[in-house]
């Protein structure tokens, strides 16, 4: 009975810490993941060493050929700024196992190998200069470390890999300063938290870091999910969907331009895991030298402009808005207490209908113009009037209209016509 209490007041205790630790997170929304290794040089996707089969020896090459320019974090930093980002979270060892900081625990690394310099020290610093948050993306599978894969049925080779993971783990929660997200990913081939020491890790991670937000992805719930390539709400926990901004996590030139998600539909992923809860890490693969790709510069640079004017139905903290608000026709719902934003992406014309509402509307404000909006609402329709006749939205076609409620908003629809 005595342990059964205490376990509940430890549970309130760690739910209140991860509150206060993931407060800044849930308010920041919309990030960047950058995939950036050797596989950059290849130019076929960050799995290209086993999915062509590269033997070990001939891929290491690759560590010895790469030589990025100068600071282009700083590039990447900027962009993110720019495009209203608040994270980032950069691979400091992929798949392949080449570790991107000077790490004593193996010579793959930049700092020995092609580039000569510890390139996670110039993300961490870029990110600082540009006031973003640090996020560190580690891959758990290694296809290169010689125990990488036997760990899994030779116990002195499990330890030596353990040990060489918790090294690099250790290290980078160490020397870096105040890291803000430590991303795991990939635990093959131990299949098990309990085989990965992965409660004994994240604990020494805490230690080091305490303010720090660890994913899912080390077999353990942690602080948040991370579906991936799919934007949906996860249930009753934090979550933050992964995206490719044209199919590929690494840099993949020959992917044609109709692959990259348009300006659009980054708004519109936006708007879906805002009104989720959640959070978007879009991903860029910059080219080898560390360029950001010119599709990505030309797709974000109106996804900032867009979130100057728009960024209140975005960012802070919101509400689910799939609990009280139903579908459209024209458009989709973001929520902060009592107030509602919609999102019109079909812009209908000089009046907007929406039914079902509930609750009493007390005013309406198209962030667009930025003006009052007139309405009626009667019964359970509200017409909204006087609007212009085209979407007032010129960066992407997609207007938001910001709706005060007397209270939390509720809006009933249904299949049928007749409300019973
Ligand atoms: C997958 C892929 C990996 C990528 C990751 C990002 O797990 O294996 O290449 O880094 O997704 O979420």
């Amino acid at each position: 009975m005595a342990n059964a209490a205490m376990e509940r007041r430890e549970d309130a205790a760690a739910e209140r810490s991860r509150a206060r630790r993931m407060a800044w997170w849930h308010e920041a929304r919309f990030g960047m993941f950058v995939h950036w290794g050797l596989y950059a040089q290849l130019g076929r996707h960050e799995w290209v060493m086993n999915r062509e089969r590269i033997p070990v020896t001939e891929y290491e090459r690759l560590s010895d050929t790469w030589k990025p320019k100068e600071r282009p974090m700083r590039e990447w930093a900027r962009l993110a700024r720019d495009s209203g980002m608040k994270y980032l979270v950069m691979t400091t060892k992929h798949h392949e196992g080449f570790c991107l900081w000077d790490t004593a625990q193996t010579d793959y690394n930049a700092a020995k190998r092609g580039p000569a310099r510890d390139l996670v020290r110039e993300y961490v610093d870029a990110c600082r200069e540009f006031g973003l948050r640090i996020g560190f993306y580690y891959s758990l599978m290694d296809w290169h470390h010689p125990d990488g894969a036997r760990c899994a049925k030779d116990p002195k080779a499990r330890r030596r890999f353990l040990d060489f993971t918790q090294g690099c783990v250790r290290e980078l929660m160490s020397n870096y300063g105040t890291i803000d997200i430590l991303w795991y990913d990939v635990a093959w081939p131990l299949k098990t938290p309990e085989r990965w020491e992965s409660a004994r890790m994240n604990a020494m991670v805490r230690r080091l870091q305490p303010g720090i937000i660890i994913n899912n992805r080390s077999l353990l719930p942690e602080d948040f999910g991370t579906p991936e390539e799919r934007i949906a709400a996860e249930e009753g926990r934090a979550w933050e969907a992964c995206m490719t901004f044209n199919g590929s996590w690494g840099y993949f030139p020959s992917a044609p331009d109709s692959d990259w998600h348009s300006s659009r539909a980054v708004i519109e992923m936006l708007q879906k895991v805002t009104a989720g809860g959640g959070n978007l890490l879009l991903n860029i693969g910059p080219s080898p030298d560390g360029s950001v790709p010119r599709q990505a510069y030309q797709r974000l640079a109106p996804v900032g402009r867009w979130l100057a004017r728009h960024g209140e139905a975005v960012y802070g903290k919101v509400d689910r808005a799939y609990d009280s608000l139903d579908w459209l026709v024209h458009g989709s719902w973001t929520l902060k207490g009592k107030t509602a934003y919609y999102w019109t992406g079909r812009w209908v014309g000089s009046e907007i209908v929406i039914g079902g509402l509930q609750t009493k509307v007390r005013s309406v404000a198209s962030l667009d113009t930025g003006r009052e909006v007139s309405f009626t609402q009667t019964k359970d329709r509200l017409v909204m009037t006087g609007l212009p006749d085209r979407s007032p939205d010129r960066i992407a076609g997609i207007a938001v209209l910001k709706i005060e409620f007397a209270g939390p908003p509720r809006q009933v629809l249904g299949p049928g016509c007749v409300v019973i």
